[in-house]
């Protein structure tokens, strides 16, 4: 014998009845559907914003410091190199101070302004020759080298190159503390 199983169903305010789950469920996906979509039309846009610019952040470039004919030769010159940061939609200019020391030569070698140590910025003493950091006494001589003090290596060079007797620069931050210049 054959046994009917009973419907629930639900009457709408025009007085149609229809079965109760079927009109649940099929709301419930719809629901779904939708939430999705505006879900996906809001990540999309989010995403590129915080991706890309974390890309575009990584961009250098060569930024002109100085006259190469206005460096002395064999003294330290600290140079102001300002560049614009880009941040998502925010551009900023951020001015850091460097070192470029132009030799005999005409060649320029240019240092990071931070103590490899541990990230303090150091000054050059013109009586010593030497450049000195204050925090934890690193001492470096005119090529970069350690002459004394806890640093675990030379002061960062940066990139140079020279163009129409203009001095250009690539700026980089390096990690400190490390025996290897990596930069960041
Ligand atoms: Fe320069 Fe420590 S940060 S010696």
């Amino acid at each position: 014998m054959e046994v009917e199983t009973p419907v629930s169903t639900d009457e709408d305010e025009s007085g149609v009845s229809t079965p109760v789950g079927t009109r649940r469920s099929f709301f419930a996906r719809v629901t779904a559907a939708i939430s999705a979509v505006i879900g996906l039309s809001l990540t999309i846009p989010i995403v590129g914003y915080v991706i890309f610019p974390a890309f575009q952040r990584k961009k250098q470039e060569w930024v002109p410091i100085a006259k190469i004919d206005d460096l002395p030769v064999e003294q330290p010159k600290a140079l102001d190199y300002t560049v614009t940061e880009k941040d998502g939609w925010l551009e900023t200019k951020a001015t850091k101070g460097i070192w470029a020391i132009k030799h005999a030569d005409n060649e320029v070698t240019v240092f990071s302004p931070i103590c490899p140590h541990l990230g303090c910025g150091y000054k050059w003493d013109g009586q010593d020759r030497l450049f000195k950091c204050p925090c934890h006494g690193s001492v470096y001589n005119l090529k970069g080298i350690v002459q004394a003090g806890p640093a675990p290596r030379p002061l960062d060079t940066l990139p140079v190159k020279v163009e129409n007797g203009e001095l250009l620069v690539i700026y980089k931050e390096f990690k400190s503390g490390l025996a290897d210049q990596t930069e960041i």
